[in-house]
Order: C-alpha cells, then sequence, then structure tokens
C-alpha cells in the first residue's frame, strides 16, 4: 500500500479533497469518510470501476489506507475521525476547469466524450457541472477533457434506499454535457456506448459493489439496490434516455452548425 510522504494543501469543494504526495512519486487527491456524506466514497469507487472499463477519459485512481499516526500531525486532517481506507485518485497537473475556459477550441479526445454522457445518465449523476470536468492542454491550443468527481452518483452523496430505488428519469440539467456534446461528432456514438453498457457481465457489475470497504458502512441490502438501480437502468431506461438527450439537446446543437438550405 503507498503511503503519504507529504501534505499539499486542501482543494476546494464539499468532499474536503486533500492534495498529498506519496511514496510512490505520485501526487493524489484523497478523500475521506466524512458524517453526512456516507454514500460519496461507495459512489466514486463503484464510478471509478465501471468507468475504468467503459474507457472513460478518468484519472487513475485507488483505495487506499493512511495510518492515524500520519493523520493526527496534518493539522488540516487531525480532525477527521479516519475510518480505514480513502478514495484516492491521481492528480492531473496544471488543468482548468470548464468555468475557466469560456471558449474551447477543440478536444483532443473527442471520441471519447459520448461516453461521459451515457455513464451519468446510466449512473444517474447529478453533478456533471463545469468544475467538475477537467481541460489539460494537449497540444497547441488543443485540450485533453478529464472527468471527475463521482460522488454524487445515484443522485447524491448520501442516498438512501427509496431514493436509488426511484431514481429519476429525465433529463438532467447540465450545461456540461452540452459544452461535451458540442464535440461529439456522431451520435451513433451514444448507442454504441449504450449496447457496450448493456453488454458488462452481471458479475463483473456484483463484484465491484461487492468490493466496497465494510468499513463505509454499506448494508448488503443497499449493496443489492446498487446493482438492481445499474441493471435495471441499463435496460429499461438508459435507451430511452439517450435517445430524448439526443433528440432534445444533440441534435438542436449540431442542426443549428449545418448551412441552412433554401
Ligand atoms: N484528479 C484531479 N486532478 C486535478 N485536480 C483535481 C482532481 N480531482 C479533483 N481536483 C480538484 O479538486 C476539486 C474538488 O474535487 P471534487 O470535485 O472531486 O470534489 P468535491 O469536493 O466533491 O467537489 P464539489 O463540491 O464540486 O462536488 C475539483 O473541483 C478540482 O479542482
Ligand atoms: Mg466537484
Amino acid at each position: 500500500m503507498i503511503e503519504p510522504i507529504a501534505y499539499q494543501k486542501k482543494l476546494e469543494g464539499k468532499s474536503n479533497a486533500h492534495l498529498i504526495s506519496f511514496n510512490d512519486g505520485k501526487d493524489y487527491v484523497v478523500k475521506y469518510f466524512q458524517p453526512g456524506f456516507e454514500k460519496t466514497l461507495p459512489n466514486e469507487w463503484v464510478s471509478y470501476c465501471l468507468a475504468r472499463y467503459l474507457g472513460l477519459p478518468i484519472p487513475f485512481a485507488r483505495i487506499i489506507d493512511i495510518p492515524q499516526s500520519y493523520s493526527s500531525q496534518i493539522p488540516e486532517l487531525a480532525a477527521i475521525n479516519s475510518i480505514p481506507y480513502q478514495f484516492a485518485l491521481t492528480y492531473i497537473p496544471d488543468c482548468l476547469d470548464g468555468h475557466q475556459v469560456l471558449d474551447i477550441p477543440k478536444i483532443i479526445n473527442s471520441d471519447e466524450l459520448a461516453s461521459i454522457i451515457v455513464f451519468d445518465y446510466w449512473l444517474y449523476n447529478s453533478d456533471r457541472t463545469r468544475k467538475n470536468i477537467l481541460l489539460q492542454k494537449a497540444q497547441g491550443n488543443i485540450l485533453r477533457l478529464w472527468a471527475i468527481d463521482h460522488a454524487e452518483v445515484f443522485g447524491t452523496y448520501n442516498w438512501q434506499m427509496d431514493e436509488i430505488e426511484n431514481l429519476p428519469v429525465g433529463l438532467i440539467k447540465s450545461a456540461t454535457h452540452q459544452i461535451i456534446a458540442d464535440f461529439i461528432q456522431d451520435e451513433k456514438e451514444f448507442f454504441e456506448q449504450v449496447d457496450i453498457i448493456q453488454k458488462i457481465p452481471i458479475f463483473l457489475i456484483e463484484e465491484i459493489v461487492s468490493m466496497i470497504p465494510d468499513e463505509w458502512g454499506v448494508t448488503k441490502e443497499e449493496k443489492k439496490a446498487m446493482v438492481n438501480a445499474l441493471l435495471m437502468r441499463r435496460k429499461k431506461v438508459l435507451p430511452d434516455l439517450i435517445q430524448k438527450f439526443i433528440n432534445t439537446i444533440y441534435r438542436p446543437l449540431h442542426d443549428s452548425k449545418k448551412p441552412k438550405t433554401v
């Protein structure tokens, strides 16, 4: 297990993420378990594994265990009642977020963007704000887009059974989805993603959910509800919802760019 060697800073946002250097030579964004935000870490973990399998542009991540003996020496960490296991995401340096880049010229990984939108609809990610995409300089003024922050999939960072069992089935209000959709070249890419999601083996989904550390307090029933939501939504909700997204958001955006015929 990697060990922390230098605390850098607290990052902005409600998860109280911390930037810490580790003995593998890398910097990680670390999220601790927080009362009131009980589902943040389980949501991040399940999202990470599914998104990695699907090939979304996300930073590498892992579950780590920072010893209390280390946290207690760092003023910013000392007050945390440190339950074993944190979620750690590789830090992407020199990025801007979607608020900071008003006019995105070109995205180098535009072929990976449909996967973000389809993923957000599958898991009902209610928090794809402009702060939750990172834009990194790739070549000249061409940018690479990264998706971060999956604390609020399944609707929220502290969902209960009745909420995960009744996730909304309508369009998500997200200016970021509009920004992203503008760079997606062919609407076929959306349904290619839906198809891949529908073919993920059920065993894999169950295994990912079963690997949530016990210390994070997700009950057996809640784990079952996570799996059920994923299976039900990919079959019964996702195809219609993506078609609705294409009709309501994607096509109007792209039709307005086509030269008008007289
Ligand atoms: N892998 C990363 N590389 C670089 N910066 C990052 C990374 N992950 C997070 N950040 C920065 O830290 C901030 C907080 O992280 P994140 O969005 O995951 O947590 P949050 O506190 O839940 O955010 P919010 O309050 O917006 O929901 C991000 O807005 C971003 O600026
Ligand atoms: Mg965020």
